[in-house]
């Protein structure tokens, strides 16, 4: 069955897609009401046809083993200061990054429009319930820093969250019933991202019903291009940004808009620049920060040989240690500069089990990998960067994402980490604070940004004679 339409627009379009070898997607065409055609004729619309069959050439039929003819390489970084001289230059950074938060050169970026499947938690993962006592979401943690850093420095931080498709209308409703955790809403601005539709094992489109082709946000490399497509840059360069402070919505630790990383970065005059924290176990699911065939970039923890995963340098650190936290700063020139003419970065794909519905109909929710999903990552820019500054800094301090339900990198092991570095700053300023066999504080804290953002503020407001009883909140 072939179909037609009276409107030439839509039959061009039609056509495009049959000469494709996608013409399946209308297999219920007859079965469709006027909204349903509708729907899926925008949704081709939006597809780059041309694009979809070279992603089917080059990677599903394709023999070609891209990762393995690679030449990967350990990259360098800043280590945690030590000497006084490598104090010294920290501290300079920190007051060149102050500078600059104060001139309001300075955003935070948070990229949330990922789909969080791996929590199985139903809502933007944002929303997520985490803080140790009052159980404040990941938005709030996030926009409470952003207030915190707005009043030490005077100046306005604007905040661009990126969604997608998937769960823009639930993070804007979410905000806005929250009245921005007290943020101006002027300055809270959200974008979606673009969506890209998978293939299966022949390349072809999938419907997951009859009317809907089964599309994924094309991953957070897309976050360049959207930045410039909704307008985003061209609004910071109106406010005087030209420093954007890239995170990740799962990390608890974020030390957002870190004035001692703005100030290396400055200082640099890096394009972009990223975070880093040593691995410490090979095994450990993070990519690293390196080399590849020359270029810098992260090298995913699937794509690390085992003999080079295991290598150690002769001071016994892992070789590859450079553990990527995906937290950056970019440019807003060096962005400006990646998405002229388009999204330029490389895609990736993933086998992956996508519903899908059969020929006669039915949802099915496969048991195999039955199709491809492309994404693209921002670190691949990084390649392009003229200039790049690696920051080490420590795990308890700034990495703690919350990916899965249970045991690592779980809404549990957050929360630990959250109590151990408020326990930290408590026992700095001479609180004595308990600890378990493990090392972890017995009992439960919670500090709001809004207190203090880290145990220097902390000793300007707590006297040190306080008591700690097993529970304690400062707000
Ligand atoms: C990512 C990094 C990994 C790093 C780790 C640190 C990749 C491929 N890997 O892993 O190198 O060590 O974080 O925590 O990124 N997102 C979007 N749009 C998308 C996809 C994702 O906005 O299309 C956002 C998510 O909302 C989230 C972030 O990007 O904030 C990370 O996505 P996720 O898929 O969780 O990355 P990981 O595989 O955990």
């Amino acid at each position: 069955m072939r179909i037609f339409s009276n409107n030439s627009d839509e039959q061009k379009l039609i056509d495009a897609v049959y000469a494709a070898g996608q013409g399946h997607v209308f297999r219920f065409w007859n079965e469709l009401g006027l909204e349903s055609r509708t729907k899926l004729l925008a949704q081709l619309r939006e597809i780059d046809l041309e694009l979809m069959a070279t992603l089917n050439q080059e990677f599903i039929q394709s023999t070609e083993n891209h990762l393995m003819q690679q030449k990967l390489e350990p990259a360098d970084f800043i280590s945690l200061p030590k000497t006084p001289e490598e104090i010294e230059a920290f501290n300079n950074a920190k007051k060149l990054g102050g500078k600059a938060l104060k001139a309001g050169r300075v955003a935070a970026f948070l990229v949330a429009g990922g789909q969080g499947t791996r929590l199985g938690f139903n809502g933007p993962k944002g929303s997520f319930p985490v803080s140790p006592i009052k159980k404040k979401s990941l938005f709030q943690l996030h926009a409470e820093k952003i207030l915190a850093m707005t009043a030490r420095h005077g100046a306005t931080i604007p905040w661009y969250i990126m969604t997608s498709e998937t769960n823009h209308q639930q993070t804007t409703d979410f905000l806005e019933r929250n009245s921005y955790f007290g943020l101006q809403p002027q300055n809270v601005i959200l974008f979606k991202q673009e969506m890209i539709p998978a293939l299966d094992d022949n390349g072809r489109l999938i419907l997951d019903a009859k009317d809907n082709i089964f599309r994924n946000p094309n991953g957070h490399g897309g976050s360049l291009s959207a930045l410039k497509n909704s307008g985003a840059l061209q609004d910071m360069k109106k406010r005087g940004v030209d420093l954007i402070f890239y995170f990740q919505v799962d990390n608890v630790l974020t030390k957002i808009c870190d004035p001692v990383f703005l100030g290396f970065h400055i200082q640099k005059k890096a394009e972009m620049s990223a975070k880093i924290v040593p691995k410490t176990d090979p095994e450990e699911k993070v990519g690293v920060l390196g080399k590849i065939d020359g270029r810098l970039g992260v090298i995913e923890y699937s794509d690390l040989p085992a003999e080079q995963q295991t290598a150690r340098n002769s001071d016994g650190r892992l070789k590859f240690c450079a553990g990527n936290i995906a937290t950056h700063i970019l440019d807003r020139n060096f962005v400006e500069k990646e998405t002229k003419g388009g999204l330029r970065l490389p895609w990736h794909l993933a086998h992956k089990k996508i519903p899908f519905i059969s020929d006669t109909g039915e949802q099915v929710n496969p048991v195999e990998s039955n199709g491809y999903k492309f994404e693209t990552f921002v670190f691949d820019a990084l390649a392009d960067a003229e200039r790049a500054v690696f920051l080490e800094v420590k795990r308890e301090n700034e990495f703690s994402p919350v990916k899965n339900a249970d045991g690592n990198a779980s809404p549990a092991a957050a929360r630990r980490d959250m109590i151990n570095q408020f326990g930290s700053w408590l026992e700095k300023i001479g609180v004595s604070v308990p600890k378990d066999t493990d090392g972890n504080v017995e009992g439960e804290i919670e500090i709001t940004p809004l207190f203090a953002l880290d145990n220097e503020e902390l000793a300007e407001k707590v006297n040190p004679n306080l008591s700690f009883g097993g529970s304690l909140y400062l707000v």
